[in-house]
């Protein structure tokens, strides 16, 4: 198996592939934001000028944000009537901390699919 890993941290990506090869395996690194389709557009057209047509994309790019987060599993009513600032229930979300997460984690997988890597070719 050839393997495309890409990252927007291409220090990150590198890592990786330099892992693979140093197996024995044939990989490469590619900066690329899953956020951007620009940036996606460029990533595939490196990945299929180096390996050709591929077959296999994984959508693994992702994270959360402290904004995004709560920090108990489960609200607990008290934590809502005796108010201490180092535990963030789900009241005290951000709407920016959900949409950086949301984004990332979702639509960072609809624009490598639909953007480049699984565009629909008949095949
Ligand atoms: N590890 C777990 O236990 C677990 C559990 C459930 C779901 N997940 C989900 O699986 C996915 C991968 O998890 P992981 O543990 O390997 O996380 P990870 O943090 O090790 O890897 C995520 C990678 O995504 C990269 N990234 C972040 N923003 C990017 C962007 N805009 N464009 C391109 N790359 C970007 C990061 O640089 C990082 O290398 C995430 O979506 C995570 O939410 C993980």
């Amino acid at each position: 198996m050839k393997v495309a890993i890409l990252d927007s941290r291409k220090e990150a990506a590198d890592a990786v592939a330099n892992k693979i090869k140093d197996n024995g395996g044939q990989a490469i690194g590619v900066a690329c934001d899953v956020l951007n389709k620009d940036s996606v557009i460029e990533a595939e057209k490196i990945v299929s000028e180096t390996f050709g047509d591929y077959n296999i994309l994984i959508n693994g790019a992702g994270g959360n944000h402290l904004d995004g987060t709560t920090a108990k599993e489960i609200l607990e009513i008290a934590d809502l009537e005796n108010k201490d600032e180092n535990v963030v229930t789900f009241f005290d979300l951000e709407t920016k901390g959900f949409e950086f997460v949301f984004n990332l984690n979702f639509i960072g997988t609809v624009i490598p699919a639909d953007g480049g890597f699984m565009a629909y070719s008949g095949v």
